[in-house]
């Protein structure tokens, strides 16, 4: 459990974030204290939505670069903040915008379909994207016939590919942290507590263990809904460990444990109390998307959006 932070911080974020007309959003990965002070806590999907339709004029965005490029995309009138550059994220790296324009070009009829996890350029390129709690239905909007250029996960892909049945070809891309979640981890943990009822991002490296073993297979904000409904009270939670402080605020008599401890995004913890208040303080660092690059990338995160 993250120790507090000090209450005067905590105190003049929020003065400020009035004085700001400022709303505070945090991905379910952010430190456990940053999700505390935030307006609003979710999955990629949900935070989406929520920079489309907030009224405030400031948008402080604790998570990574590209999350804070598709709120700039989504409210290009608002300043959006992101507190620290050096969130980026390993996944996003793995695909270009030239590389993506050269793959359609191999694949003419396809449409493609790039994962929340792209640098703006990349969804200017893309027909949709999609989120993890929303890629099976992203993909299934496309006629069935159609091929499907899926990127840039291609665990998230494969997951996709089992559930639709259809032809897709897989970017080789992989998040780094999701990655070292194995095969081996997932039977291990299994095997040490059958009782409780496992997890699993569909962003796993297990992925293949995940589709025999796991209960559930979701977004991250899919896990919080599914284990305040479930009637089971341990969980093993297979994804980056900053979600364990949401499950546990939201379900305090249940137990949730990682399935690998080790799983944590170094990017997304990056942001921390103090950058958030020095940030509403000086209005930085402000992300932005080149107005024609925003058009292009806007109609397929629209599509994203309206698909739930
Ligand atoms: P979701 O919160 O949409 O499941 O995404 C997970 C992720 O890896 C974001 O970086
Ligand atoms: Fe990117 Fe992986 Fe970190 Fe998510 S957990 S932000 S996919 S590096």
């Amino acid at each position: 459990m993250a120790t507090a932070p000090p209450t005067d911080i905590v105190a003049e974020i929020k003065r400020l974030a009035k004085e700001r007309n400022a709303v505070i959003l945090a991905h379910n990965y952010q430190r456990g204290d940053v999700q505390d002070i935030a307006d609003v806590v979710g999955d990629s999907l949900a935070l989406s939505q929520e920079a489309a339709k907030s009224s405030a004029d400031v948008i402080v965005f604790c998570g990574v670069h590209f999350m804070a490029e598709t709120a700039a995309v989504l409210a290009p009138t608002k300043t959006v903040l992101l507190p620290d550059l050096e969130a980026g994220c390993s996944l996003a790296a793995t695909a270009d915008a030239e590389q993506v324009r050269a793959w359609k070009v191999r694949h003419p009829q396809a449409a493609v379909v790039a994962y929340v996890n792209t640098t703006a350029a990349v969804k200017a390129e893309a027909d949709a994207c999609c989120t993890s709690s929303n890629a099976v239905k992203v993909v299934e909007s496309f006629p069935k016939d159609q091929e499907i250029l899926f990127l840039p996960d291609m665990y998230l892909g494969q997951f996709v590919r089992e559930k639709t049945k259809r032809k897709i070809h897989l970017w080789p891309g992989s998040c780094h942290v999701h990655y070292a979640i194995t095969d081996a981890d997932i039977e291990a943990q299994k095997k040490a507590h059958p009782q409780a009822e496992l997890m699993v991002h569909p962003e796993c490296g297990c992925l293949s263990s995940a589709l025999k073993h796991a209960d559930f297979i979701a977004s991250t904000s899919g896990m919080v809904r599914h284990a305040k409904e479930s009637p089971r009270t341990s969980f093993l939670v297979a994804t980056e460990t900053g979600i364990l402080h949401t499950l546990q605020k939201q379900n305090p008599s249940k137990t949730f444990l990682p399935v690998a401890r080790a799983a944590e995004c170094e990017f997304m913890k990056k942001i921390t109390v103090e950058k958030v208040l020095w940030s509403l303080q000086s209005l930085k660092h402000r992300i932005t998307v080149p107005p024609d690059v925003a058009a292009k990338a806007r109609r397929a995160i629209d599509r994203m959006v309206a698909t739930f």
